[in-house]
């Protein structure tokens, strides 16, 4: 399975990616990288593992649904089987999700549908929850709003900041993320309204 990873930073789960693809059995290989910011470590990662990168910057569109459909033609290039946002800073549109839509999940670090956005981290550490976690979900148009395959709970600890309760999050994010699409790539992704069925040939 051909899998194109979206990311727009560091690239921490990417990099879990492509230790993961090494394996044959892990049944996908990551095709294509691209990012909407350059100069980030992501792109870094992805050019020091030998996989292509495209850069789709909104900055150098007219409009959002110019940007989108740019998007949609980048990611397009690599003919993916799956397209997996891991760090990806950006809502997708109607071009993205006309040819993506089903078949791109995004990993977001908090137990959806709480703190969906971009700072679950810090919004669930201010409400004081003593349990959050990581959450990887079927794309659709909304934030963070889409049907949830796979989650994982992580424990608070008292004296947490962000950057602590991040990193840890991310610690098991990223395994996660590596499981749930080697899965997805080895039997299929089934989405019945709000209810995702994982494998199953
Ligand atoms: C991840 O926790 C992701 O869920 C969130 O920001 C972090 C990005 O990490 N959106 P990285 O770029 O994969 O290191």
């Amino acid at each position: 399975r051909r899998l194109v990873v979206l990311v727009s930073g560091t690239g921490s789960n990417l990099a879990a990616l492509l230790a993961a693809h090494e394996d044959p059995a892990y049944g996908a290989r990551v095709v294509g990288v691209v990012s909407d910011r350059a100069g980030v470590a992501a792109l870094d990662r992805a050019r020091a593992a030998g996989v292509p990168t495209a850069v789709v910057a909104l900055a150098d569109f007219p409009d959002r649904a110019a940007w989108d459909r740019a998007l949609a033609e980048a990611v397009g290039v690599f003919s993916p089987d799956l397209v997996v946002m891991a760090g990806f800073m950006k809502l997708v549109g109607e071009a993205f999700l006309a040819r993506f839509g089903g078949r791109a999940v995004n990993t977001h670090p908090a137990l959806l549908p709480a703190f969906p956005g971009a700072h679950g981290v810090r919004d669930a550490l201010a409400y004081g929850v003593k349990v959050t976690g990581c959450s990887v979900i079927v794309v659709d148009g909304g934030v963070d709003s889409g049907p949830i395959v796979a989650q994982t709970p992580v424990v608070v600890e008292p004296d947490d900041d962000e950057d602590s309760l991040h990193e840890r999050i991310k610690a098991v994010e990223r395994t996660l993320l590596v499981e749930t699409v080697g899965a997805v790539a080895r039997g299929g992704l089934r989405v019945d309204g709000r209810h995702v069925r994982v494998g199953g040939g």
